[in-house]
């Protein structure tokens, strides 16, 4: 029987970024399990959040608000388990163990902490000063997402590109715990979407993230019909108006195609599945402009987020507020049953846990 975990930052509400990279993954995942009987595991990974400076109260809301979100996209609790990742200690439990058979090599040539390195400084070396400002959480954040994953037995981890390194690097966990001790800890498998990176609407270089100050710049799943259109009208193109699919010379273009590929489209390709390349090649047929282009990339967009921002509102604040707190406790309590399953093991494995 397949397991599948994956995780999510309590970002507050995500953006069509992490639902197309990510969250819509989870949710196909869970209807087909109803046939393949997969267990399914989702956890709002709140201990990662705290490698960057975050103000308490403004973390538990957001905590809150992304569960209220993956709710919201049709994550049932009755098919997946849902939890905020502290309310299970087992996690950071093998993080530990973890980290004592972890590389310091392969961490330090992680493309995040290395983007970390560099905004701290421009050489990218260890200064004394460059050392103060960098914190030891942010350097091993992937032994914890190894753990996330390991802990519950994950055979499969839907997640977008960005993370490729990160389950990487879990998979050389397992093999390095395995090696040294026993093998209990299963290598998992990256699931990729078909997008797997969407790209921010104001600078189609980047993808699209939450970082990034500019809200012009994303999408969050929550939108109004009118943030959709106005965002996807207000989006960065060029000035040549036919629409063509390069994505090295025209991302902002390419992004567009991508999203009406992913989104499903409207008019009379409607029922047709496409590429993003036969979607330019359509369109520069019929002579279409970028401006029938993004008609419909609003209409694709909003067909994929229509109802969610009702659900949204109701299950943060059904029962005020507490009905989302009971799902989240239902969920907490069978991950901490499922991950003490491995911890038995492996403290066993380790030699610390009571005398068999
Ligand atoms: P996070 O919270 O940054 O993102 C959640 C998911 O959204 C995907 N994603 C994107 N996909 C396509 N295009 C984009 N522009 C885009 N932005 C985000 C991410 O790839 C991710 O799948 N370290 C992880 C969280 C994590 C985790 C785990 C994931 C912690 N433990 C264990 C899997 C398994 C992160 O920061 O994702």
């Amino acid at each position: 029987r397949n397991v599948v975990f994956s995780g999510i930052q309590p970002t507050g509400v995500p953006h069509l970024g992490n639902y197309l990279g990510a969250l819509r993954q989870w949710k196909r995942l869970q209807d087909e399990a109803q046939l393949t009987g997969d267990k399914l595991l989702f956890s709002v990974v709140d201990l990662h959040a705290i490698t960057m400076p975050q103000e308490a109260e403004a973390l538990r809301i957001q905590r809150r608000e992304m569960m209220a979100a993956l709710l919201a996209i049709g994550l049932d609790p009755d098919k997946s388990t849902l939890f905020f990742q502290s309310s299970v200690p087992q996690h950071a439990e093998l993080m530990w163990i973890l980290s004592c058979t972890a590389s310091m090599g392969y961490l330090g040539r992680m493309t995040q902490w290395k983007s970390k390195l560099q905004i701290n400084n421009k050489q990218g070396d260890l200064s004394e000063d460059a050392m103060t400002k960098l914190k030891l959480g942010l350097f091993s954040y992937p032994v914890l997402q190894a753990a996330d994953i390991l802990v519950h037995r994950a055979t499969h981890v839907p997640v977008g590109d960005d993370q490729r390194q990160h389950l990487e690097f879990a998979r050389e966990c397992a093999t390095n715990f395995n090696a040294t001790y026993k093998d209990i800890l299963i290598a998992p498998e990256t699931v990729t979407a078909p997008s797997p990176r969407v790209m921010s609407l104001t600078h189609p270089h980047n993808k699209m993230s939450k970082s990034t100050p500019n809200h012009r710049s994303r999408i969050l799943i929550t939108a109004r019909a009118e943030e959709v259109r106005s965002r996807i009208a207000g989006a960065v193109t060029d000035s040549l108006n036919a629409v063509t699919y390069e994505p090295d010379l025209r991302p902002g273009v390419a992004n567009l195609l991508e999203l009406l590929s992913q989104c499903g489209h409207s008019g009379e390709w409607k029922e047709e599945a496409s590429s993003p390349q036969q979607l330019a090649d359509r369109y520069a047929t019929a002579g279409a402009t970028l401006k029938d282009l993004k008609a419909d990339v609003v209409a694709a967009v909003w067909r994929e987020l229509d109802g969610v921002r009702g659900r949204y509102l109701d299950f943060l604040n059904r029962k005020g507020g507490k009905w989302l707190d009971e799902i989240e406790a239902e969920g907490a309590e069978a991950a901490r049953e499922n991950a003490e399953k491995t911890m038995r093991r492996v403290r066993h494995a380790v030699g610390l846990g009571p005398r068999p």
